[in-house]
């Protein structure tokens, strides 16, 4: 597992770094990546997705500010879930071969008093030189906590409860499809997925998005891992990986933002499967 003290000397470290916990914690994600790279695919990854909650002493922002630091620029593009309380940006590199990063925030003032309040005390132990490092986005979960709070905030927010348990990190990776050879097209790769065994998420829908917006994306469903908890360890779900192929705009400039009607149902990737 990435040390939390980890030095971060440049883009690349931390990139890599952030790929290296994402498979050591996935690696469901490490094997289809293999699987592309074994049909002579070069994977690239369209972005990758963090959360947090909007916190004063955290936020996007907090998340941002490594990636600033390496030379990312914030969009204007503003993403609203009303339903997950949720609000999101996502932010480019001027090198468009390296990953969008998109970051969610959980929004506190509008979650039942036992989410904010929970979550609240939890930020509050946060060591500010913590949330200052350049590996915030890669530190995991900074706080203790049992199984039996994962399982009442999962009830009401299955957001809340993945940040609690994970922490800070990647939760998903997304590969570009547009950038790969045989798998260019989502349903044959969607097809090629599957007939290794994963699942992909359903909701509303295998392929999230149309042509018409721009974007269309797909994913698998986040398996369930093992999580220490100060009461012992409990499988939970992890994270998932994603696939998104764009689509040129009017002006023949491929669309580099997100469509918030499909993040939604994408989000539901880590919920619980029956
Ligand atoms: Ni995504």
């Amino acid at each position: 597992m990435v040390q939390k003290n980890t030095q971060i000397q440049s883009l690349t470290d931390l990139l890599q770094t952030m790929w290296l916990d994402y498979c050591d914690l996935n690696p469901a994600a490490r094997r289809i990546y293999d699987l592309f790279t074994a049909e002579g695919e070069q994977v690239l990854n369209d972005h990758i997705a963090l959360r947090t909650f909007n916190h004063p002493k955290l936020g996007i922002q907090s998340l941002a500010r490594a990636f600033e630091k390496f030379g990312y620029k914030k969009m204007e593009q503003e993403y609203f879930f009303k339903e997950k309380k949720l609000y999101a940006r996502h932010w480019e590199h001027p090198d468009s071969t390296l990953p969008k990063i998109f970051i969610s925030e959980l929004e506190l003032e509008k979650v039942s008093p036992f989410v904010r309040d929970t979550i609240t005390s939890l930020i509050e132990k946060l060591p500010t030189s913590l949330i200052d490092s350049d590996s915030f986005s890669l530190s995991g979960r900074p706080w203790e906590m049992d199984y039996s709070l994962y399982s009442k905030l999962a009830e009401e927010s299955e957001y809340a409860s993945w940040v609690a348990a994970w922490g800070f990190r990647p939760n998903h990776f997304t590969v570009n499809v547009n950038a790969l050879k045989k798998f260019n097209d989502l349903p044959t790769l969607n097809q090629f997925i599957e007939s290794k065994g994963y699942k992909l998420n359903a909701s509303g829908g295998v392929i999230k998005g149309t042509p018409e917006q721009f974007l269309i994306q797909s994913s698998t469903m986040a398996s369930e891992i093992p999580c220490k908890f100060s009461d012992g360890s409990h499988h939970i779900p992890g994270c998932y990986y994603e696939f998104a192929k764009r689509y040129a705009l009017p002006n023949g400039k491929m669309y580099q933002g997100f469509v918030a009607a499909s993040a939604d149902k994408i989000f539901e990737s880590t919920n619980r499967q029956k």
